[in-house]
């Protein structure tokens, strides 16, 4: 019976493009719908934009463009790294679209009706500039505990001391710098904490066979034991105050939907638009109780999609998840690859020197399990591994048999093969059913070594047998036709087994031995006195200098120019970060007090005036420096210093030891550049 599954991988946040931990999920769970789809079952695997909240609406505004341009412009820029690693989504869509507004506006009013919806008053700051409530990010001030200045709300950066926004020491808002005020609203909270909520999370999460042990173990710490053995879980703020880019919440004029609400609902939407574009009935499918519904995630959103989730999908008369397969991190070096920590590798980058994206497939497969553990890129494994396993084990076995066949057999397979030969094939053959259980259960190292183990049994057999003596000897035609037919028949069994984590190489292999597209049942199937093509190469063997070429910062300088060493090299994609305009300096003055400041006045060609403090007092009269143009970073979040709020910064040389060197200039652009214009 074909199984009918709906798969996801989470949704990444639509404010930056994809880094390694992406390309990882989405590996692992493209691996696993491959497996699947090659057994014959109905696979339907989406994913989307996440393209709500309040750090993307910042992010836009600063960027000086709606939250729905920015977002559109990081959903632009997906395709290469999907192409290009042969993720194979059925559909990507966004939580913007209009099917994810239907749906999450439908599942607050089922939980509504349902009686697990509250209204209770919250007091928070609010920015009386930028009129908007501030989540705890964006508010800093000095810390209660060691009293270091510019700490954000949460905690302090200095000290490690973990406190609430008010009790920052002279709090200011990070947007706009002003003194943040107290102020009521009502939010709207799911009643997590009502014993059906507790009694079915409890269930849910229990039931045998959903989550991985190691996740049941955490959930079991997040449900709250008091002294009596009574469990409790608090309830979730899902509403924030306009203004914030998400959904309206029905019957209210300016709240919306908390984006985690909406996020997880976009499964739903994508999954909806999908089947939209094809005509079919999405209602159906999701009342379909054949129906699985696989979420792959990252282990730190485990609690989102194993107790919010569920019971929003529970309490609105939905299906839950079957499956929530979490993953641990894949670090670089011990540092976790996330975008906030700006470190890792870029997956663009790696296509771009020449890497061949399924190195990557394989090496990331080949240390992923079905635990949630943390796995590493190590730059001299992976080396080693693709070279050592897919040109030396695999790739081999067609690249010793393949010429004799064509010379001497015009690329006609052999249908006896002999009894050694047969046998060594009936053991591959037999490993299906081993290796196809360790795929479903997302044991892929385990697979891969399994297919290796195989891959070394044939390389043994082609070792005994020794085509290359056999093709000088006078009367071996017939053993050397059956050695190299067997070894083409194993080549072909191991590629089934590689498909799912290969299928660009799998596709070569099957136009080389003019085959079909080989699905899973081709294992123990056989070619018979089939003929193949021509071998072309299948595969080169991985280059240290790519490696370093992705990896390594420039060699250390050995001439300091401006008495310090180049910075690590960047990608395009970070310079581009850094928004530089052409700026009027409108106006120039002394600052009271400061003895290094002038306070500008700037044009960037926005209808309103940038207010700068410029350390360059040294160099400059504010006389000398009105009405001309200079080059500013324009998309620096304002600073507050202590002579008021700095709104960008103007771009100035110097040397690193200004004391010995002393010299400062400010940069002015050639004639005719007018203020607005970004400089690239
Ligand atoms: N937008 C939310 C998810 C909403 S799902 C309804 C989000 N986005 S994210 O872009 O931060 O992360 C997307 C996925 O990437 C998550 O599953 C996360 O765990 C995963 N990873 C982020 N960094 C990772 C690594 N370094 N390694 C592996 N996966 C990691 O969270
Ligand atoms: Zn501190």
């Amino acid at each position: 019976m074909p199984r009918k599954l709906f798969v996801t991988t989470a949704l990444p946040y639509a404010n930056a493009p994809f880094h390694l931990g992406h390309m990882m999920e989405y590996i692992q769970a493209d691996i696993w719908v491959r497996f699947q789809r090659m057994q014959g079952h109905e696979v339907h695997f989406v994913c989307a934009d996440d393209a709500h909240g309040a750090a993307i609406m910042i992010a836009a505004d600063k960027a000086g463009k709606t939250p729905q341009q920015f977002v559109a412009e990081i959903a632009g820029g997906r395709r290469p790294y999907l192409d290009g690693f042969h993720i194979g989504f059925d559909n990507w869509h966004s939580t913007d679209g209009p099917e994810n507004h239907e749906l999450a506006q439908d599942i607050y009013r089922a939980l509504r009706k349902e009686g697990l919806i509250a209204e209770r008053a919250v007091e928070q700051f609010f920015d009386p500039v930028k009129s908007m409530f501030l989540a705890d990010r964006y508010i800093k001030g000095e810390c209660p505990n060691c009293g270091a200045k510019d700490q954000y709300g949460d905690n302090c950066d200095n000290c490690g001391a973990v406190y609430s926004p008010t009790d920052l020491k002279n709090p200011y808002s990070a947007l706009s710098g002003a003194a943040p005020v107290l102020k009521s609203s009502a939010h709207y909270f799911f009643q997590l904490s009502s014993a059906r909520c507790i009694e079915f999370l409890q269930q849910w999460t229990a039931t045998p066979g959903r989550l991985q042990p190691e996740v049941l173990n955490k959930i079991r710490e997040w449900f709250a034991t008091d002294g009596e053995g009574h469990v409790s879980l608090a309830d979730w703020d899902i509403s924030r105050d306009a203004p914030y880019f998400g959904i309206r919440i029905p019957d209210t004029a300016d709240k919306y939907f908390y984006v985690w609400l909406d996020a997880p609902v976009g499964y739903l939407a994508s999954l909806k638009n999908y089947f939209g574009k094809k005509g079919w009935d999405f209602d159906a499918f999701m009342a379909d109780p054949a129906v699985e519904q696989i979420h792959f995630i990252g282990k730190d959103i485990a609690y989102f999609h194993t107790l919010f989730w569920p019971a929003m999908l529970h309490f609105s008369g939905r299906k839950t998840p079957d499956k929530v397969y979490v993953h641990g991190f894949i670090t670089l070096g011990g540092d976790k690859m996330s975008k906030s920590r700006g470190t890792g590798l870029s997956p663009l980058r790696y296509l771009e020197v020449g890497l061949n994206a399924e190195w990557l497939r394989y090496y990331i497969a080949a240390k992923l399990n079905a635990r949630v553990e943390d796995i590493e890129f190590n730059p001299e494994d992976f080396i080693a591994r693709v070279n050592s396993d897919l040109v030396g084990k695999y790739v081999n076995i067609a690249s010793r048999a393949a010429g004799f066949l064509a010379k001497r057999f015009g690329g006609r397979l052999s249908a006896d093969l002999g009894v050694e030969g047969r046998a060594l094939l009936d053991g591959l053959r037999g490993a299906s059913g081993n290796v196809r259980e360790l795929y479903e259960e997302r044991e892929f190292g385990k697979a891969l070594r399994e297919v290796m183990l195989l891959a070394d049994r044939v390389n043994e057999y082609v070792d005994r047998h020794k085509p290359w003596d056999l093709a000088k000897q006078a009367g071996m035609d017939a053993a050397l036709h059956d050695v190299c037919s067997v070894c083409i028949e194993a080549f072909r069994v191991l590629t089934v087994f590689l498909k799912p984590v290969m299928p660009a190489l799998a596709a070569q292999v099957e136009a080389f031995l003019k085959i079909s597209p080989l699905d899973w049942h081709d294992a123990t199937r056989s070619l018979g006195a089939h003929t193949i093509g021509t071998y072309q190469h299948l595969m080169q063997r991985v280059d240290a200098k790519q490696v370093d070429a992705l990896l390594e910062p420039p060699a250390p300088a050995t001439i300091t120019p401006g008495g310090e060493a180049l910075a690590a090299e960047i990608g395009i994609d970070d310079f581009a970060k850094v928004d530089l305009r052409i700026a009027r300096i409108v106006n120039a003055e002394h600052v009271e007090g400061s003895d290094k400041l002038l306070r500008l006045t700037l044009d960037v060609g926005e209808g309103r005036m940038r207010n700068v403090l410029s350390g360059i007092k040294s160099a400059y009269k504010p006389e000398d420096l009105i009405g001309k143009m200079t080059v500013m970073v324009a998309n620096l979040a304002p600073r507050k210093m202590k002579f008021g709020v700095s709104e960008g910064m103007v771009l100035a040389a110097s040397h690193a030891d200004e004391k010995a060197h002393p010299g400062l200039y400010v940069l002015e652009p050639w004639p005719g550049a007018e203020p607005g214009l970004r400089v690239r």
